[in-house]
Protein backbone atom coordinates (compact mmCIF):
# COMPACT_ATOMS: atom_id res chain seq x y z
CA UNK A 1 0.00 0.00 0.00
CA UNK A 2 1.04 3.45 -1.37
CA UNK A 3 1.19 5.93 2.34
CA UNK A 4 0.55 9.93 0.92
CA UNK A 5 1.57 12.86 3.38
CA UNK A 6 0.34 15.90 2.10
CA UNK A 7 1.26 19.71 3.64
CA UNK A 8 -1.44 20.44 5.82
CA UNK A 9 -3.78 23.43 4.13
CA UNK A 10 -6.04 24.88 6.89
CA UNK A 11 -4.39 28.58 7.66
CA UNK A 12 -1.78 28.26 10.40
CA UNK A 13 -1.67 24.25 10.69
CA UNK A 14 1.98 23.58 11.31
CA UNK A 15 1.50 19.83 12.00
CA UNK A 16 1.48 16.96 9.63
CA UNK A 17 0.37 13.42 9.79
CA UNK A 18 3.47 11.69 9.70
CA UNK A 19 6.94 12.02 11.07
CA UNK A 20 10.65 10.50 9.91
CA UNK A 21 10.26 7.79 12.53
CA UNK A 22 6.77 6.47 12.24
CA UNK A 23 6.98 6.77 8.45
CA UNK A 24 10.35 4.19 8.81
CA UNK A 25 8.25 2.10 11.31
CA UNK A 26 5.52 1.77 7.94
CA UNK A 27 7.96 1.04 5.45
CA UNK A 28 9.21 -1.61 7.55
CA UNK A 29 6.12 -2.82 7.50
CA UNK A 30 5.62 -3.05 3.70
CA UNK A 31 4.18 0.15 3.22
CA UNK A 32 5.31 2.80 0.50
CA UNK A 33 5.62 6.49 1.79
CA UNK A 34 5.17 9.63 -0.56
CA UNK A 35 5.67 13.11 1.01
CA UNK A 36 4.24 16.22 -0.99
CA UNK A 37 7.73 18.59 -0.68
CA UNK A 38 8.14 20.33 2.74
CA UNK A 39 4.99 18.99 4.14
CA UNK A 40 7.31 18.66 7.47
CA UNK A 41 9.04 21.51 7.65
CA UNK A 42 6.63 23.16 10.02
CA UNK A 43 6.82 20.97 12.31
CA UNK A 44 10.71 20.93 12.13
CA UNK A 45 11.66 18.01 10.05
CA UNK A 46 12.87 18.31 7.10
CA UNK A 47 12.44 16.74 3.40
CA UNK A 48 15.99 15.32 3.95
CA UNK A 49 14.82 13.73 7.68
CA UNK A 50 12.35 11.50 6.08
CA UNK A 51 14.78 10.71 2.58
CA UNK A 52 17.06 9.35 4.81
CA UNK A 53 14.41 6.77 6.04
CA UNK A 54 13.32 5.68 2.51
CA UNK A 55 10.36 8.36 2.37
CA UNK A 56 10.33 9.32 -1.35
CA UNK A 57 9.25 12.73 -2.42
CA UNK A 58 6.30 13.65 -5.04
CA UNK A 59 6.86 15.42 -8.00
CA UNK A 60 4.07 17.21 -7.37
CA UNK A 61 0.83 17.39 -5.09
CA UNK A 62 -1.59 16.17 -7.75
CA UNK A 63 1.30 13.50 -8.83
CA UNK A 64 1.00 12.31 -5.00
CA UNK A 65 -3.09 12.19 -4.72
CA UNK A 66 -2.89 10.40 -8.32
CA UNK A 67 -0.43 7.52 -7.06
CA UNK A 68 -1.40 6.64 -3.44
CA UNK A 69 -3.82 4.68 -1.97
CA UNK A 70 -3.98 6.25 1.49
CA UNK A 71 -3.68 9.90 2.28
CA UNK A 72 -3.02 10.35 5.70
CA UNK A 73 -3.86 13.91 7.01
CA UNK A 74 -4.53 15.88 9.69
CA UNK A 75 -7.33 18.20 9.08
CA UNK A 76 -10.26 17.13 6.70
CA UNK A 77 -9.25 17.28 3.03
CA UNK A 78 -10.12 20.04 1.05
CA UNK A 79 -12.95 19.50 -2.26
CA UNK A 80 -10.19 20.66 -4.18
CA UNK A 81 -7.98 18.01 -2.95
CA UNK A 82 -10.92 15.45 -3.26
CA UNK A 83 -11.20 16.58 -6.65
CA UNK A 84 -7.42 15.99 -7.43
CA UNK A 85 -7.60 12.48 -6.20
CA UNK A 86 -8.09 9.47 -7.48
CA UNK A 87 -11.43 7.21 -7.49
CA UNK A 88 -10.71 4.10 -5.30
CA UNK A 89 -8.24 6.88 -2.62
CA UNK A 90 -9.10 6.04 1.25
CA UNK A 91 -8.49 9.18 3.23
CA UNK A 92 -7.48 9.25 6.96
CA UNK A 93 -7.97 12.18 8.97
CA UNK A 94 -10.07 14.17 11.06
CA UNK A 95 -13.74 14.77 9.33
CA UNK A 96 -15.72 15.54 11.75
CA UNK A 97 -18.70 13.90 9.35
CA UNK A 98 -21.60 14.16 11.41
CA UNK A 99 -20.82 18.30 10.54
CA UNK A 100 -18.98 18.36 7.30
CA UNK A 101 -21.67 16.94 5.30
CA UNK A 102 -20.80 18.46 1.55
CA UNK A 103 -17.03 17.07 2.22
CA UNK A 104 -18.39 13.61 3.16
CA UNK A 105 -20.41 13.79 0.28
CA UNK A 106 -17.89 15.13 -2.12
CA UNK A 107 -16.01 11.55 -1.29
CA UNK A 108 -18.83 9.48 -1.97
CA UNK A 109 -19.32 10.93 -5.54
CA UNK A 110 -15.59 10.90 -6.40
CA UNK A 111 -15.79 7.66 -5.37
CA UNK A 112 -13.52 7.31 -2.98
CA UNK A 113 -13.14 5.87 0.79
CA UNK A 114 -12.59 7.90 4.23
CA UNK A 115 -12.05 7.02 7.03
CA UNK A 116 -12.65 9.14 10.57
CA UNK A 117 -9.59 9.71 13.12
CA UNK A 118 -12.33 11.77 15.23
CA UNK A 119 -14.98 9.03 15.62
CA UNK A 120 -12.23 5.65 17.13
CA UNK A 121 -14.47 4.94 19.89
CA UNK A 122 -13.70 5.17 23.65
CA UNK A 123 -12.96 1.75 24.40
CA UNK A 124 -9.82 0.46 26.21
CA UNK A 125 -8.39 -1.33 23.30
CA UNK A 126 -8.48 1.93 20.95
CA UNK A 127 -6.49 4.10 23.50
CA UNK A 128 -3.22 4.20 21.68
CA UNK A 129 -5.06 5.39 18.55
CA UNK A 130 -7.10 7.84 19.88
CA UNK A 131 -6.18 11.12 18.35
CA UNK A 132 -8.38 13.49 20.26
CA UNK A 133 -6.49 12.56 23.36
CA UNK A 134 -3.22 12.76 21.99
CA UNK A 135 -3.90 16.52 21.19
CA UNK A 136 -5.60 17.82 23.88
CA UNK A 137 -3.73 16.48 26.15
CA UNK A 138 -0.30 18.39 24.47
CA UNK A 139 -3.45 21.57 24.27
CA UNK A 140 -3.97 21.18 28.05
CA UNK A 141 -0.67 21.92 28.66
CA UNK A 142 -0.45 24.82 25.74
CA UNK A 143 -3.49 26.56 27.11
CA UNK A 144 -2.02 27.21 31.09
CA UNK A 145 1.35 28.47 29.64
CA UNK A 146 -0.60 31.18 27.37
CA UNK A 147 -2.37 31.97 30.39
CA UNK A 148 0.57 32.10 32.49
CA UNK A 149 1.88 34.01 29.86
CA UNK A 150 -0.85 36.50 29.24
CA UNK A 151 -1.38 37.09 33.61
CA UNK A 152 0.66 39.76 34.65
CA UNK A 153 1.01 37.71 37.91
CA UNK A 154 3.13 35.28 38.81
CA UNK A 155 1.98 31.38 39.68
CA UNK A 156 4.47 30.13 42.58
CA UNK A 157 4.15 31.00 46.16
CA UNK A 158 7.65 33.50 46.79
CA UNK A 159 9.02 34.20 49.71
CA UNK A 160 11.42 36.91 49.46
CA UNK A 161 13.22 39.85 51.18
CA UNK A 162 10.97 42.28 49.18
CA UNK A 163 7.74 40.48 50.87
CA UNK A 164 5.83 37.36 49.92
CA UNK A 165 3.98 36.93 46.49
CA UNK A 166 0.94 34.64 47.07
CA UNK A 167 0.65 31.60 44.23
CA UNK A 168 -2.06 32.30 41.33
CA UNK A 169 -5.25 30.69 41.82
CA UNK A 170 -6.42 28.89 38.57
CA UNK A 171 -10.22 27.36 37.94
CA UNK A 172 -10.30 24.93 35.43
CA UNK A 173 -13.89 23.93 33.72
CA UNK A 174 -13.70 20.10 32.13
CA UNK A 175 -11.73 17.58 33.39
CA UNK A 176 -11.21 15.83 30.60
CA UNK A 177 -8.03 15.09 28.75
CA UNK A 178 -7.03 18.55 28.43
CA UNK A 179 -8.29 19.12 31.92
CA UNK A 180 -6.78 17.26 33.63
CA UNK A 181 -3.07 18.19 31.51
CA UNK A 182 -4.45 21.27 32.47
CA UNK A 183 -4.45 20.74 36.37
CA UNK A 184 -1.19 19.01 36.30
CA UNK A 185 0.42 21.71 34.49
CA UNK A 186 -0.70 24.62 36.87
CA UNK A 187 0.04 22.85 39.76
CA UNK A 188 3.63 21.95 38.56
CA UNK A 189 4.29 25.59 38.18
CA UNK A 190 3.02 26.03 41.52
CA UNK A 191 -0.81 27.61 41.55
CA UNK A 192 -3.80 26.78 43.71
CA UNK A 193 -5.81 24.68 41.50
CA UNK A 194 -9.78 23.71 41.41
CA UNK A 195 -11.60 22.46 38.72
CA UNK A 196 -14.90 21.17 38.01
CA UNK A 197 -17.00 18.99 35.62
CA UNK A 198 -20.60 17.38 35.26
CA UNK A 199 -19.03 13.85 35.21
CA UNK A 200 -18.98 12.50 39.15
CA UNK A 201 -16.15 10.11 38.27
CA UNK A 202 -13.51 13.39 37.64
CA UNK A 203 -13.34 14.57 41.43
CA UNK A 204 -11.50 11.36 42.28
CA UNK A 205 -9.21 12.19 39.17
CA UNK A 206 -9.12 15.78 40.01
CA UNK A 207 -8.13 15.10 43.62
CA UNK A 208 -5.43 12.70 42.64
CA UNK A 209 -3.50 15.46 40.35
CA UNK A 210 -3.95 18.11 43.51
CA UNK A 211 -6.79 20.04 42.51
CA UNK A 212 -9.80 20.95 44.79
CA UNK A 213 -13.05 19.62 42.95
CA UNK A 214 -16.19 22.02 42.64
CA UNK A 215 -19.08 19.70 43.21
CA UNK A 216 -22.55 20.97 41.59
CA UNK A 217 -25.38 20.13 43.71
CA UNK A 218 -27.31 18.02 41.43
CA UNK A 219 -28.02 14.10 40.48
CA UNK A 220 -25.21 14.46 37.79
CA UNK A 221 -25.23 14.08 33.98
CA UNK A 222 -25.24 10.92 32.00
CA UNK A 223 -22.31 10.11 29.67
CA UNK A 224 -22.47 8.30 26.04
CA UNK A 225 -19.56 6.71 25.38
CA UNK A 226 -17.41 8.31 27.55
CA UNK A 227 -18.39 11.80 26.16
CA UNK A 228 -20.85 13.91 28.70
CA UNK A 229 -24.11 14.87 27.30
CA UNK A 230 -25.67 18.48 27.31
CA UNK A 231 -26.60 19.61 30.73
CA UNK A 232 -29.88 21.39 31.63
CA UNK A 233 -30.37 25.32 32.06
CA UNK A 234 -31.37 24.06 35.44
CA UNK A 235 -28.07 22.11 35.46
CA UNK A 236 -25.77 25.01 34.26
CA UNK A 237 -27.43 27.95 36.76
CA UNK A 238 -26.40 25.50 39.89
CA UNK A 239 -23.14 25.07 38.65
CA UNK A 240 -22.58 29.25 38.10
CA UNK A 241 -23.95 29.29 41.67
CA UNK A 242 -21.29 26.87 42.94
CA UNK A 243 -18.63 28.48 41.27
CA UNK A 244 -18.86 31.97 41.11
CA UNK A 245 -16.76 32.57 44.36
CA UNK A 246 -13.85 30.58 42.99
CA UNK A 247 -14.43 32.08 39.81
CA UNK A 248 -14.54 35.80 40.99
CA UNK A 249 -11.28 34.92 42.64
CA UNK A 250 -9.44 33.45 40.31
CA UNK A 251 -6.42 34.67 38.55
CA UNK A 252 -6.65 32.44 35.47
CA UNK A 253 -9.39 30.47 34.39
CA UNK A 254 -9.46 27.66 31.46
CA UNK A 255 -12.53 26.19 29.79
CA UNK A 256 -12.10 23.09 28.15
CA UNK A 257 -15.90 21.83 28.09
CA UNK A 258 -16.96 20.01 24.88
CA UNK A 259 -20.08 18.26 23.88
CA UNK A 260 -19.49 16.00 20.26
CA UNK A 261 -21.07 17.58 17.36
CA UNK A 262 -23.17 20.34 19.76
CA UNK A 263 -21.83 23.31 20.27
CA UNK A 264 -19.52 23.82 23.08
CA UNK A 265 -21.83 24.71 26.39
CA UNK A 266 -21.90 28.30 28.24
CA UNK A 267 -21.02 28.38 31.37
CA UNK A 268 -19.28 31.85 31.89
CA UNK A 269 -21.60 34.57 30.87
CA UNK A 270 -20.69 38.08 30.23
CA UNK A 271 -22.10 39.07 33.64
CA UNK A 272 -19.80 36.82 35.30
CA UNK A 273 -17.54 38.23 33.48
CA UNK A 274 -17.82 41.58 34.67
CA UNK A 275 -17.73 40.33 38.49
CA UNK A 276 -14.06 38.69 37.66
CA UNK A 277 -10.83 40.49 39.24
CA UNK A 278 -9.62 43.21 37.36
CA UNK A 279 -6.54 41.57 35.13
CA UNK A 280 -7.75 37.72 35.25
CA UNK A 281 -7.10 35.67 32.11
CA UNK A 282 -9.42 33.34 30.82
CA UNK A 283 -8.32 30.67 28.06
CA UNK A 284 -11.24 29.54 26.37
CA UNK A 285 -10.37 26.50 24.90
CA UNK A 286 -13.81 25.42 23.56
CA UNK A 287 -13.31 28.80 21.61
CA UNK A 288 -13.56 27.45 17.91
CA UNK A 289 -16.60 25.42 19.03
CA UNK A 290 -18.54 28.62 19.90
CA UNK A 291 -16.67 28.85 23.05
CA UNK A 292 -17.50 28.38 27.15
CA UNK A 293 -17.51 31.95 27.69
CA UNK A 294 -20.14 34.33 25.84
CA UNK A 295 -17.17 37.06 25.03
CA UNK A 296 -15.23 34.93 23.96
CA UNK A 297 -13.83 35.97 20.27
CA UNK A 298 -12.63 32.54 18.21
CA UNK A 299 -9.23 32.81 17.31
CA UNK A 300 -8.73 36.34 19.11
CA UNK A 301 -7.30 37.39 22.34
CA UNK A 302 -9.70 40.24 23.55
CA UNK A 303 -10.46 42.24 26.47
CA UNK A 304 -13.81 43.03 28.59
CA UNK A 305 -14.29 44.49 31.96
CA UNK A 306 -10.45 44.10 32.66
CA UNK A 307 -10.62 40.19 31.88
CA UNK A 308 -8.46 38.96 29.13
CA UNK A 309 -10.46 36.16 26.70
CA UNK A 310 -8.02 34.09 24.99
CA UNK A 311 -9.83 32.49 22.08
CA UNK A 312 -6.62 31.08 19.69
CA UNK A 313 -7.56 27.25 18.93
CA UNK A 314 -5.79 24.81 17.46
CA UNK A 315 -3.54 25.30 20.20
CA UNK A 316 -1.87 21.61 19.42
CA UNK A 317 -0.65 23.16 16.23
CA UNK A 318 1.52 25.22 18.22
CA UNK A 319 3.54 22.33 19.49
CA UNK A 320 3.52 20.49 15.80
CA UNK A 321 6.51 18.39 16.65
CA UNK A 322 5.16 16.22 19.15
CA UNK A 323 1.99 16.47 17.96
CA UNK A 324 2.81 15.45 14.70
CA UNK A 325 4.65 12.29 16.02
CA UNK A 326 2.00 11.58 18.25
CA UNK A 327 -0.96 12.30 16.19
CA UNK A 328 1.62 9.68 13.42
CA UNK A 329 2.01 7.33 16.50
CA UNK A 330 -2.35 7.34 17.20
CA UNK A 331 -2.44 6.86 12.93
CA UNK A 332 0.15 3.99 12.74
CA UNK A 333 -1.74 1.93 15.09
CA UNK A 334 -4.98 1.89 14.13
CA UNK A 335 -3.98 1.31 10.64
CA UNK A 336 -2.17 -1.74 11.79
CA UNK A 337 -4.93 -2.88 13.16
CA UNK A 338 -7.77 -2.25 10.11
CA UNK A 339 -5.13 -3.21 7.37
CA UNK A 340 -1.82 -4.80 6.40
CA UNK A 341 0.41 -4.07 3.88
CA UNK A 342 -1.80 -5.54 0.62
CA UNK A 343 -4.76 -3.61 1.85
CA UNK A 344 -7.89 -3.31 3.92
CA UNK A 345 -9.12 -6.04 6.05
CA UNK A 346 -12.44 -4.46 5.78
CA UNK A 347 -14.41 -6.38 8.44
CA UNK A 348 -17.42 -4.12 8.76
CA UNK A 349 -19.03 -5.86 11.91
CA UNK A 350 -15.69 -4.89 14.16
CA UNK A 351 -15.81 -2.36 16.23
CA UNK A 352 -13.21 0.31 15.32
CA UNK A 353 -13.37 -0.57 11.75
CA UNK A 354 -17.35 0.05 12.35
CA UNK A 355 -17.10 3.69 13.84
CA UNK A 356 -14.44 4.97 11.86
CA UNK A 357 -15.40 3.87 8.18
CA UNK A 358 -17.44 6.63 7.07
CA UNK A 359 -17.22 5.71 3.40
CA UNK A 360 -16.45 2.88 1.68
CA UNK A 361 -15.36 3.31 -2.42
CA UNK A 362 -18.24 5.76 -2.88
CA UNK A 363 -20.85 4.75 -0.24
CA UNK A 364 -21.39 6.51 2.53
CA UNK A 365 -21.71 4.47 5.60
CA UNK A 366 -21.98 6.72 8.45
CA UNK A 367 -24.28 9.97 8.50
P1 LIG B 1 -14.33 16.24 25.82
O1 LIG B 1 -13.26 16.98 25.08
O2 LIG B 1 -15.48 15.69 25.06
O3 LIG B 1 -14.91 17.23 26.97
C1 LIG B 1 -14.03 17.85 27.89
C2 LIG B 1 -14.63 17.78 29.29
O4 LIG B 1 -15.68 18.72 29.40
C3 LIG B 1 -15.22 16.43 29.67
O5 LIG B 1 -14.60 15.95 30.84
C4 LIG B 1 -16.71 16.72 29.86
O6 LIG B 1 -17.29 15.91 30.86
C5 LIG B 1 -16.65 18.18 30.28
N1 LIG B 1 -17.93 18.90 30.17
C6 LIG B 1 -18.88 18.80 29.22
N2 LIG B 1 -19.91 19.64 29.49
C7 LIG B 1 -19.58 20.30 30.65
C8 LIG B 1 -20.22 21.31 31.44
N3 LIG B 1 -21.42 21.78 31.12
N4 LIG B 1 -19.57 21.73 32.57
C9 LIG B 1 -18.36 21.23 32.92
N5 LIG B 1 -17.71 20.30 32.21
C10 LIG B 1 -18.30 19.83 31.08
O7 LIG B 1 -13.73 15.07 26.69
P2 LIG B 1 -12.31 14.36 26.60
O8 LIG B 1 -11.34 15.18 27.31
O9 LIG B 1 -11.97 14.03 25.19
O10 LIG B 1 -12.56 12.97 27.37
C11 LIG B 1 -13.39 12.81 28.46
C12 LIG B 1 -13.08 11.44 29.08
O11 LIG B 1 -13.31 10.38 28.16
C13 LIG B 1 -11.65 11.28 29.53
O12 LIG B 1 -11.40 11.83 30.77
C14 LIG B 1 -11.51 9.77 29.53
O13 LIG B 1 -11.97 9.26 30.76
C15 LIG B 1 -12.44 9.32 28.46
N6 LIG B 1 -11.69 8.90 27.24
C16 LIG B 1 -11.49 7.56 27.03
C17 LIG B 1 -10.78 7.13 25.92
C18 LIG B 1 -10.58 5.67 25.69
O14 LIG B 1 -10.89 4.88 26.56
N7 LIG B 1 -10.12 5.25 24.51
C19 LIG B 1 -10.21 8.09 24.97
C20 LIG B 1 -10.52 9.49 25.26
C21 LIG B 1 -11.22 9.85 26.38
Amino acid sequence: MVLGILKEIRAGEKRVALNPQIAKQFIEKGFQVKLEKSAGEASSYRDQDYESVGVSLAASKEELLQSCDLVLKINPPGLDEVKMAKPGITWLSLLYHLTNTELIQAIATAGQSAISMDAIPRISRAQSMDVLSSQSNLAGYKAVLLGADQMTRAFPLMMTAAGTVSPAKVLIFGVGVAGLQAIATAKRLGAVVEATDVRAETKEQAESLGAKFISVKDDGVKTEGGYAKEVTPEYLAKQKEAVNKSLYNADLVITTALIPGKKAPQLISAEQVSKMKYGAVIVDMAAEQGGNCELTKDGQVIIEHGVKIVGINNLASSLATNASELYAKNAFNLLMHLSSKDGFKNDREEEITKATLIVDNGKILRS
